[in-house]
């Protein structure tokens, strides 16, 4: 059911910033191993988040990002020196927006507009602001501010307090299947970004909205 929204509220990374950027650092560091590599960090990642999380051993994201990279070049055995670490973390301050960004923020921009992020700001604010659409938005918010990860509901219930508005007023934009889990489950509107025809997870709910790049969510202004 879609209808007007008053906020648009964006995850990041893989949603509006394409890692692929990663992977090219990656293969430039270790040759024939970059996508292995990137694929592997990525998914310890986001695993040592939800179990620092279930643990209630939360440290930032970048740290969680530097530990997840440690344990993917011990796993296949690559030689990590100072550095590499610094160039593959940098890849991170420096992913590409996707193509259409700009143009969909910019007919959004009478709306309520927001990144929330698992990204630390010593992560999200030397991204963010390096491009012109930085300033077509409202705020940028990180679970940092309350040191709890994604998927949890008190980390969207932050999208409500810095933002002043209902959960049935937000339509939460993610590329990330466990992302828009989470978020339904919380009671946001949620459009999936799916741009590499992935399967949704079996976790009892479902998306309001599937779409092949962030077109398609301009259906809610
Ligand atoms: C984000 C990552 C986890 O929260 O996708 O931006």
């Amino acid at each position: 059911m879609v209808h007007s929204v008053k906020a648009f509220v964006f995850d990041a990374y893989g949603t509006l910033f394409d890692v692929y950027s990663v992977q090219k650092a990656c293969e430039e560091c270790f040759s024939g191993k970059g996508e292995e590599i990137s694929k592997i960090w990525r998914q310890k990642q986001l695993e040592y988040s939800f179990l620092r999380q279930l643990m209630g051993r939360y440290r930032t994201f970048l740290e969680v990002t530097k530990d997840a990279l440690r344990y993917t070049c011990n796993k296949l055995e690559v030689p990590l020196d100072d550095q590499k670490e610094e160039k593959l973390i940098n890849a991170y301050l420096r992913l590409t927006p996707y193509e259409e960004v700009q143009q969909v923020l910019k007919k959004l921009e009478n709306k309520t507009l927001a990144i929330f992020s698992n990204g630390s700001r010593d992560m999200l604010e030397p991204l963010v602001n390096q491009y012109e659409f930085s300033s077509l938005l409202d705020c940028v918010i990180s679970v940092d501010d309350i040191k709890q990860f994604k998927p949890t509901p008190a980390s969207y219930a932050l999208v409500l307090d810095r933002l002043g508005v209902n959960r049935e007023e937000v339509l939460f934009i993610s590329s990330n299947t466990w992302d828009i889990s989470g978020a339904k489950s919380f009671g946001f509107y949620t459009a999936w970004i799916n741009r590499t025809g992935e399967i949704m997870d079996e976790l009892g709910v479902r998306p309001d909205g599937i779409y092949n790049d962030l077109r398609g969510i301009l259906e809610w202004k």
